[in-house]
């Protein structure tokens, strides 16, 4: 698998987002790496902390939208939710490195992310409710609870982009640089991480989510149920078909 790269160094484990000519958009079998390489690193004594990261023109556009539609995800253990399920599980450090457009759960799995780093150009946008969808990856209740309820409506009911230094104000970015520089800045700051005693780390993490663990989980259950029921209905087969056919999506009778 190509579409994600992935890389130990110095306790390091970096995953690359390696499809650019769809705008790095996630497959099932994209998702299913991820999962795998996050199991991986909670179990792998080399790996101290994990880095997500992109190109410098693009994170991720989100789900891919005709893999999607053909392999839609079903079940528990469908790799969507097991991607979902392992960064919110993750107990070490994990760190994201952001340029570019930052689509659906581009933006969402952020959230889940203890640090977060974005070029100038980091464009994050959940248009869920724009696709006849529900926000994913626990995102209604996170979204809100860093944003605050009316910032988080413009982001989650209208859908509307927010750049770097946005994100900034609000706590999901620590720092904005350059484009060119952010994943190298990035992955400085996880090789810091990586030389601190590793149980400090996972002790200092569990204590600041322990009171939000089994909740998180409890709701990216609830939303996946929704999400997967959308998905068949009307509005999202409208906003999915306009996707395909390169028009603009007409949910005037939904
Ligand atoms: N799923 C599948 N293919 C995607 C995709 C996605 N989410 N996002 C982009 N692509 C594909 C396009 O279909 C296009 O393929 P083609 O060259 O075969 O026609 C290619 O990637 C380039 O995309 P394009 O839209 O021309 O690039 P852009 O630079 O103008 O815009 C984005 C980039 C990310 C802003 C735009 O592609 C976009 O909005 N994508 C949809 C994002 C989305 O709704 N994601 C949520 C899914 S739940």
């Amino acid at each position: 698998m190509t579409d994600i790269l992935q890389h130990i160094d110095q306790g390091v484990m970096t995953l690359t987002f390696n499809r650019l000519d769809k705008k790095n958009s996630i497959t099932a079998a994209m998702y299913a790496s991820l999962a795998d390489a996050i199991e991986n690193a909670q179990a792998n004594t080399e790996v101290r902390v994990v880095l997500i990261q992109g190109h410098e023109t693009i994170f991720s556009a989100g789900n891919d939208i005709a893999d999607f539609l053909n392999h839609p995800p079903s079940g528990h253990d469908a790799p969507v939710f097991r991607f979902l399920r392992a960064i919110a599980g993750f107990s070490k450090p994990l760190l994201a490195a952001v340029a570019g457009p930052a689509v659906g759960i581009g933006t969402t799995l952020l959230f889940h992310c203890d640090l977060v780093y974005a070029g100038d150009n980091a464009a994050f946008s959940m248009p869920f409710v724009n696709l006849g969808l529900c926000p994913e990856a626990g995102s209604s209740i996170l979204v809100p609870q860093m944003m605050g309820h009316h910032r988080a409506a413009e982001a989650l009911l209208m859908g509307e982009p927010f750049m770097a230094e946005a994100a900034q104000e609000v706590g999901l970015v620590n720092r904005v640089v350059p484009p060119t520089e952010v994943n190298s800045y990035a992955q400085a700051q996880a090789r810091k991480l990586a030389a601190k005693p590793l149980s400090s780390l996972v002790e200092t993490k569990r204590l600041m989510k322990s009171g939000q663990s089994a909740q998180i989980m409890a709701q990216i259950e609830a939303e996946a149920a929704s999400f997967g029921r959308m998905l068949q209905e009307p509005a999202a087969r409208e906003a999915f078909g306009a996707f395909m056919e390169k028009r603009r999506p007409d949910f005037s009778k939904l």
